[in-house]
C-alpha cells in the first residue's frame, strides 16, 4: 500500500512514521528540502526511542527506507490513500486538496488531519467530494491510540470502512464519528478543560503549576492542562480554538494564551511558553 502525508511537521512527520512502521511505502511532500530533513532527523530518533525498548523489532534505517522524501507532488502520483496534515488554515488546506485532486488517481481517498475545520469545506474544491474524510491524528502520534474518523456529508460508506480499517492496520484505535461538530470531540473536551485550567489562573484562584499538579496528581492525566499545551504548542492551540469560535462553539481563546502567542512564546518548540525549556 502507498500512502502520501502532505507536511512534515509535529502531526505529518509523526504519521508518516506511523504509516511506515505498518509497512506502508510513504511519500513525505512539504514545501522545503530544510523541513524535511529536520523530519527526517524526528522520524528516525523517534524511531530509535520504541526501537530501543522494543516497542518495533525494525532498525530505523529499515523503516525510513520505505520512506520517500519530496518538495514536488508528482511522487503521489501512485498512491492508494493521502493524509494531509498542514497548519490549520483552510485556503492553505484547499490548496493542498486541489494539488493532490490534481496528481493523485481518481479512486485515491483524500483525508485531512484537521482538527477543527469542517469537512465538507475541504472537499468541496475537489472534484471527489465522496473520497475525501477527516483522520485526525494526536500528538504524538507513535505513541497515541486514538483517531477520530470524520466523514462529510458526501463521504461514502466504503471510504469510511476503509480509513476506519488503515487506522486499524496502523495499531490505532478508530473512532468514528458520527456527525461534523466544529473541533469535533476530543478537541471541544479539551479546549474546555483549558478554558476552565485559565479561568483558574486568571482569576487568582490558582497558579498554573496548582492546575497542572491537580491534572497530574487528581485527575492522574499524564500531563497538566498548562504542559500539554505547550507540548501540543500554543499558536495551534489559538488557531484551533479561533477556528471553532467563528463557527460558534465555544469561548474566545483566553487571554493568557493570546499574549504568550503574540509574544511568539510558542511552548516547547519556541523554548518557552508556560514553562521555560532550555
Ligand atoms: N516517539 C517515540 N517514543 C517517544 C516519543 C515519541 N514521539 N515521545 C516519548 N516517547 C517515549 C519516551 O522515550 C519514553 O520511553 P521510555 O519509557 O523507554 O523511556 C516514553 O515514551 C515515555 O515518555 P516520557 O518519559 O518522556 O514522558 P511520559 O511518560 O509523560 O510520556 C507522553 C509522554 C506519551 C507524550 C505522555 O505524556 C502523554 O500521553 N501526554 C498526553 C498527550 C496528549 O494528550 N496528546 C493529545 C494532545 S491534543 C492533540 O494532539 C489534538 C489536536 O488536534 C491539537
Amino acid at each position: 500500500m502507498r500512502i502520501a502525508v502532505v507536511g512534515s511537521g509535529t502531526m505529518g512527520h509523526g504519521i508518516a512514521e506511523v504509516a511506515a512502521i505498518s509497512g506502508m511505502e510513504v511519500k513525505l511532500i512539504d514545501v522545503s528540502w530544510d523541513i524535511l530533513s529536520r523530519a527526517r532527523e524526528r522520524m528516525t530518533e523517534s524511531l530509535r526511542r520504541l526501537h530501543e525498548r522494543g516497542a518495533i523489532r525494525e532498525s530505523p534505517e529499515q523503516v525510513m527506507a520505505r520512506v520517500e522524501m519530496s518538495i514536488s507532488y508528482d511522487v503521489a502520483k501512485d498512491v492508494d490513500f493521502a493524509v494531509e496534515a498542514v497548519p490549520e488554515v483552510l485556503e492553505l488546506k484547499r490548496k493542498v486538496f486541489q494539488e493532490l485532486d490534481r496528481v493523485t488517481p481518481k479512486g485515491t481517498i483524500l483525508a485531512t488531519n484537521t482538527s477543527s475545520i469542517p469537512i465538507s469545506d475541504i472537499a468541496e474544491i475537489t472534484g471527489r467530494r465522496e473520497r475525501v474524510i477527516g483522520m485526525h491524528f494526536f500528538n504524538p502520534p507513535p505513541l497515541m491510540k486514538l483517531v477520530e474518523v470524520i466523514p462529510s456529508k458526501y463521504t461514502d460508506e466504503g471510504v469510511v470502512q476503509f480509513t476506519v480499517d488503515l487506522a486499524k492496520r496502523m495499531g490505532k484505535v478508530p473512532v468514528r464519528l458520527r456527525v461534523e461538530v466544529p473541533g469535533f470531540v476530543s478537541n471541544r473536551i479539551f479546549l474546555r478543560l483549558l478554558q476552565e485550567s485559565c479561568r483558574e489562573v486568571e482569576s487568582g484562584e490558582a497558579t498554573i503549576q496548582g492546575v497542572d499538579y491537580t491534572a497530574r496528581n487528581v485527575m492522574k492525566l499524564p500531563m497538566g492542562m498548562f504542559e500539554l499545551a505547550d507540548y501540543v504548542g500554543l499558536d495551534v492551540i489559538v488557531d484551533l480554538w479561533k477556528v471553532i469560535t467563528e463557527r460558534g462553539a465555544e469561548d474566545v481563546p483566553c487571554r493568557m494564551f493570546r499574549e504568550r502567542v503574540e509574544r511568539k512564546e510558542l511552548g516547547v518548540k519556541s523554548g518557552k511558553g508556560f514553562y521555560s525549556y532550555p
